[in-house]
């Protein structure tokens, strides 16, 4: 019954072993109680991994994606992204205008990121939630951008392949913040550091 599902699928080699729909006997899975799901898998929402795979399938991911996170880049890509904050506030930066926006997501929120804006999730502790990205193509091009805090000009804007993005993407913040003249900006001379875990600043509203 299930060797059509089976023929027809393609298996994103990215993440073999991740949930992809379809079940060990060729079969379609069943649904599942996302609260649930998350209080069982709790432990991988945990530093320093902080993210796990609800679903990947060919054309697009589903990942449940809890804080602190601790980066101040930046990410542009040709796809769209879609945010559901199942747990605590977070900030979503984004890169409008020459300016940074700081886009407030309350629990119980969503959030959609259009293609090709520059985007920075900032999630405190405590906080979960879930984003949908969409699949990239072979040789399609993801953009890492640093912009300056303080007065929000670029600082570097480095390119990859989206086949590279999980190994090189670290590994190219960390050699950035540590260059003292690469992570310098050149407009207003403010040093872009490596960050601490997010913290929420105080509002008051
Ligand atoms: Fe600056």
């Amino acid at each position: 019954m299930s060797e059509d599902i089976l023929a027809n699928h393609v298996t994103n080699p990215d993440t073999p072993d991740e949930p992809n729909g379809i079940g060990p006997d060729g079969s379609v899975t069943s649904p599942l109680h996302l609260m649930q799901w998350i209080a069982e898998n709790r432990s991988a929402f945990k530093p320093p991994v902080g993210n796990k795979y609800l679903y990947s399938g060919r054309d697009f991911f589903v990942m449940i994606v809890a804080g602190p996170n601790a980066r101040n880049d930046f990410h542009r890509t040709d796809s769209e992204e879609f945010f559901i904050q199942l747990e605590g506030d977070i900030i979503v930066k984004t890169h409008e205008g020459g300016r940074i926006v700081d886009h407030l997501v309350r629990e119980g929120e969503t959030f959609f990121i259009p293609p090709n804006v520059p985007h920075a999730p900032c999630r405190p502790a405590g906080t979960l939630g879930l984003v949908v990205e969409r699949r990239r193509p072979a040789g399609e091009l993801e953009h890492q951008i640093f912009y300056c805090d303080k007065c929000h000009a670029l600082v570097e804007d480095n390119e990859f392949d989206c086949s590279d993005i999980v190994s090189a993407f670290k590994q190219a913040m960390e050699d950035f913040w540590a260059d003292e003249e690469r992570s310098t900006c050149r407009s207003c001379g403010h040093r872009i550091g490596k960050p601490g875990p997010f913290v929420m600043p105080e509002r008051t509203d």
